[in-house]
Order: C-alpha cells, then sequence, then structure tokens
C-alpha cells in the first residue's frame, strides 16, 4: 500500500500565440470606436484589482450569489447528480467550488483556467484537504472552446470517472461577459460535455438579473475608483504586449448600463486629444473619443432559461435571493 499523498494531475491545452494575440489588439484599435477584448482587462495586477472589486459594497453579485449558494445550497444538491465530476469553469482559486464538495460529493473535480500555472497553488492545497478526491488542473481557453480534450478524458478513465454524470459549475454571472450569440455557443458546448457524461449530468450557473440603473451602475463605477482601476490598468496590459504608450492618467472610466441592450458598458474615454504610439503605428483619439473594454449582460430569469434550452437543456430551475437581483441555474442536460 502506498502512503504516497495523492496530488492533483495537470494538463496545459491552451498555448499564448503571441502574433495572434498582437494582431487581434491592433485590428481592435483600428476600429472606430476602439475595442480591446476584457480579456485583457485580466493581467496579475488586473485580476487583484477584481478580487478587490468583489468585496466593494457596490459590487453585489459576488456577495448575492454566496448568499444564494449559502440558503439554497440543500436543495441545489438534492438536484445535482451523487458522484459526479465537478468540472469548474473558471475555476482560479477554486474557492466557490471547493464549498461543494461536502454537499455534492463529487466522484472528481476538474478545474478549468487559461493556465495551469493560476490553478497550481490552490490545487495543491486543496488536495490536502481533500484526500480522497481526485484532481485535475486543465489550463484551456475555454471561452473559444469548452471539450474535454483526449488527456482529460483519460485521466477520468484512471480514476474510473468515464462514465459518471458531469456537472459543469460556472459561477460569478460571467456568462455575462459574452454576447447572446458567443453565450448560446458556450452553453451548447457545456450541454454537449454533460451529455458525454453519465445519466443526471447538468449546469450549474451564476447569472446577474436585469436591475435598476440606480443598483446597475455604482456597481460599475465605484465610489472608491477600483473598477476605474481595474479599467485604466488594460492600458498598461496593453502597453506590454503591443508597445504602446498608453497614459491611463489620459483616460477616465465609463460604466453604463444600455438598457435595450440589456448591458452595461465598460468605455474608457480620452480626457483630451491625443496620439497613442507604438513601434509600427499610431493611432489619434479626438477628446472624448472611447475604447470600448468590456460588456456585462444582465438577463431576465425567463430569457435565460430560453438561451439554456435552446443550447439543448431540459427545463431549469433557478434559485434567487430576497431582491431578486441574482439567479443560480440548475439546467440538467436531459
Ligand atoms: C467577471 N465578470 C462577471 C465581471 C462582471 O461583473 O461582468 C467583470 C467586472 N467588470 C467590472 N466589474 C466586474
Amino acid at each position: 500500500m502506498s502512503l504516497e499523498t495523492p496530488q492533483p494531475h495537470f494538463i496545459q491545452v491552451h498555448q499564448d500565440d503571441q502574433q495572434a494575440v498582437r494582431a487581434e489588439l491592433l485590428s481592435g484599435l483600428a476600429q472606430s470606436p476602439a475595442r480591446v477584448a476584457p480579456k485583457f482587462l485580466y493581467d496579475a495586477l488586473g485580476s487583484r484589482l477584481f478580487d478587490a472589486i468583489t468585496e466593494l459594497a457596490e459590487y453585489y453579485p459576488t456577495r448575492t450569489e454566496v448568499a444564494i449558494f449559502a440558503q439554497h445550497g440543500r436543495d441545489m444538491a438534492r438536484a445535482v447528480a451523487p458522484s459526479s465530476v465537478l468540472i469548474d469553469l473558471g475555476a482560479g482559486s477554486c474557492a466557490k467550488a471547493a464549498r461543494l464538495f461536502a454537499p455534492l460529493q463529487p466522484a472528481a473535480y476538474v478545474a478549468v483556467d487559461i493556465s495551469v500555472d493560476y490553478l497550481r497553488a490552490s490545487l495543491l492545497t486543496l488536495q490536502q484537504r481533500h484526500l480522497g478526491l481526485p484532481m485535475l488542473g486543465l489550463g484551456q481557453d475555454f471561452s473559444s472552446e469548452l471539450a474535454l480534450p483526449e488527456a482529460a478524458q483519460r485521466w477520468l478513465a484512471t480514476q474510473g470517472a468515464a462514465d459518471a454524470p458531469r456537472t459543469v459549475f460556472y459561477p460569478g454571472s460571467s456568462i455575462g461577459n459574452f454576447t447572446p450569440p458567443e453565450a448560446l455557443t458556450l452553453l451548447r458546448q457545456a450541454h454537449a460535455l454533460c451529455a458525454a457524461g453519465g445519466a443526471g449530468g447538468g449546469l450549474l450557473i451564476g447569472v446577474d438579473r436585469v436591475k435598476p440603473k440606480a443598483v446597475l451602475e455604482p456597481a460599475y463605477a465605484d465610489a472608491l475608483g477600483v473598477t476605474a482601476a481595474f479599467n485604466r490598468n488594460l492600458l498598461l496590459h496593453v502597453n506590454r504586449v503591443l508597445g504602446t504608450d498608453f497614459d491611463p492618467a489620459q483616460w477616465d472610466h465609463v460604466g453604463l448600463f444600455d438598457e435595450a441592450k440589456s448591458r452595461i458598458e465598460m468605455h474608457l474615454q480620452a480626457r483630451a486629444a491625443h496620439a497613442v504610439r507604438w513601434p509600427q503605428g499610431e493611432r489619434h483619439f479626438a477628446a472624448g473619443e472611447r475604447i470600448h473594454t468590456e460588456n456585462s449582460y444582465k438577463w431576465t430569469p425567463d430569457a435565460f432559461a430560453a438561451l439554456l434550452s435552446e443550447a439543448g437543456f431540459a427545463p431549469a430551475t433557478h434559485w434567487t435571493d430576497p431582491q431578486s437581483w441574482f439567479s443560480v441555474f440548475w439546467a440538467p442536460a436531459t
């Protein structure tokens, strides 16, 4: 008998294609209005600023979702298949999924994030506390394609979990950062992933709801300016990747709710006319001109239930908070 402590397994699938990343940034900067994809919000500092956002009084989604899990956890555990493979999308610190280990008793835990480097420390610590739970860290860009690579399927087989039901867990309302067509594509892939496992699988997902502007806008333009720093920091990230000379001090943060599109839009707005230069080019910005950096869609429960059904899921259940600000949906695969 081996006395060795079990270790998490790691598989890195995603490799950054620096040329493609630069080309994408250049094409966004050439557009009018200019755009930079929200993934550039999340360098090391950006991720820490996002963590700080989740602690702000104005940013209600994180604490509201935590409260829904605390209040309705038992009902959720009754809905979710026991001994499933828990597949955690955008796992990061793995803290949210770890709270589900006791009620759900998963057969295996698969933490997915863009880089296994983000997962390594959290999984090593978590494994010490859950010695009997097989853990896999998967470095994959699930926003461009969500599917279990063969190496991950082989690993599941070695753990005796190849045919276990699959519970895809996507908390945090990150689905809101996709346009509705992109969200539908991701949900269809999540459905296929669940349907490929044993009976009883499904999707457990956090969704931020439509609500008054007076609540939404301060959540994305807080009094301390943390969201503004998070947004401006994207320019420093772009400077490192492209060699641009963006000066964050030249840009104002804008976070506005567009009711017709049911989304918060984040922009950076030039304080004065100026040029931004990089080794092979430049772009002039007029005073007041904006760079669009993020959308955060807000859903009604009916609209999101319809999206889940279009993606192939069976009728969903959802739980909410006393103010009906946020919902956690359970959508069975069949
Ligand atoms: C990660 N995502 C769900 C956040 C949101 O609320 O859309 C990102 C964020 N942007 C500004 N504040 C938080």
